[in-house]
């Protein structure tokens, strides 16, 4: 079929993000994100996102504060995280205390938002640390702390400490990288129960669903199994020959818009190859790059944003089931961003499909089947 899954049909209008216009690059609101990653924190861009412009000194001082106070989590919500066991998959627990949060603290009309977008944003980091350490460790701990950023807020609660300078930059720059794609799946999902004028819990609920798989936003995860199966470079090599041999997926790797190179990939890579000076295991920063050229000779394939985000997340001390729930706590600002923009010029989406059954038949009664 042309255009299976939608490839290069535009499915609708966005002042939002350009991904791999003109060339493969990507614009958050006009501004690349190459220029964002190095230059902003993670809530002017959510900020950016959000209300369509990068705040004043001002602005940024009064949203971070907002979001400050908007990290909490109501002890209905407390409860709920503490019946879900440890063995289960954290993109669960966050998709489940979405739809329970909207529950507890329902969108009365559309008047609210803003405040609820700004709500899941700044929650969100505390329920998934809030539901690990205490399935992990029976700990029921605070998420009170002195920082006002959301990456800080994040470490700070993972590690029991506050991060260093590096670590927070790292976290503050995958925020950004991760926090708007145009129509990916996720948000299209998004968009979709967006324009039956649902509520914003249900839209987050679905777009957190749609982000598990391993085809969008589980990647990263897939990637780190991969690259912590090897003990060096040539068994890595071996490997991935083979599994290409054998038509297997390699994730991290590919993209559905990007044709050249997926332009986040550079700014991990190298924060990845940072984080990983001096430390003992810095091995899966080569055998990621090992890994890296062979897609490139042999499939002519780039990394994607997911592949060395594996490495650094893993130098960070971040545990790998935490990787993908990471990155709702950043999609969460785009996500938004889109449903809000799909109300303001609404249309139920409603595509057609190709029918390929059979032609019109006579009904057959119940026994008169064989
Ligand atoms: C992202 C992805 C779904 C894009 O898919 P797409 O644009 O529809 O491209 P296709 O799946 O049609 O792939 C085209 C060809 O490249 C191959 N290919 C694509 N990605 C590949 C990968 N990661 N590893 C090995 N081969 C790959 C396909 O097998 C296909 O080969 P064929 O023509 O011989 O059948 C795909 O590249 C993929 O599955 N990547 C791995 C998952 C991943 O990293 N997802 C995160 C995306 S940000």
């Amino acid at each position: 079929m042309k255009n299976k899954g939608l490839r290069g049909v535009d499915a609708g209008e966005t002042s939002i993000c350009t991904v791999g216009e003109k060339s493969d690059s990507l614009h958050y609101r006009g501004y690349d994100v190459v220029d964002l990653s190095e230059n902003c924190s993670f809530e002017e861009v959510a900020y950016l996102l959000l209300y369509k412009k990068l705040p004043n000194k001002d602005e940024l001082r009064k949203f971070k504060s907002r979001l400050k106070s908007k990290r909490y989590i109501p002890e209905q919500l407390k409860e709920v995280l503490e019946r879900i066991p440890k063995s289960n998959n954290p993109m669960d627990v966050l998709r489940t205390a979405c739809s329970f949060l909207g529950n507890l603290e329902s969108e009365k009309n559309f008047d609210n938002q803003f405040d609820c977008s700004e709500r899941l944003l700044a929650i969100f980091p505390s329920v998934l640390n809030y539901w690990y350490h205490f399935s992990h460790s029976g700990v029921r701990v605070s998420i009170e702390n002195s920082s006002d950023s959301i990456a800080g807020h994040f470490l700070s609660i993972l590690y029991g400490r506050e991060p260093n300078e590096t670590e927070e930059k790292v976290m503050n720059i995958s925020l950004i990288l991760y926090a708007e794609h145009e129509f990916n799946a996720s948000t299209f999902a998004a968009r979709v129960c967006a324009a039956t004028l649902s509520d914003i819990y249900s839209c987050i609920t679905g777009a957190i669903g749609t982000l598990r798989g391993p085809l969008h936003g589980g990647a990263n995860e897939k990637a780190m199994e991969l690259i912590s199966k090897f003990d060096d470079v040539e068994s890595a090599s071996k490997a991935v020959y083979k599994m290409l041999e054998n038509k297997e997926l390699i994730m991290g790797f590919g993209h559905a818009v990007y044709k050249t190179q997926d332009p986040r990939n550079e700014i991990i890579k190298k924060w990845s190859r940072t984080l990983s000076e001096g430390k003992s295991n810095s091995k899966l920063y080569f055998i990621s790059c090992e890994i890296e050229k062979i897609m490139k000779e042999e499939k002519n394939l780039f990394a994607n944003a997911d592949f060395f985000h594996a490495s650094a997340y893993h130098f960070m001390s971040i545990p790998t089931k935490l990787f993908t729930p990471i990155f709702v706590c950043s999609r969460i600002s785009g996500w938004t961003a889109h449903i809000i923009e799909q109300r303001l010029d609404n249309k139920l989406i409603r595509p057609g499909a190709k029918y390929i059954g059979k032609d019109p038949m006579s009904f057959i009664p119940l026994n008169e089947r064989s």
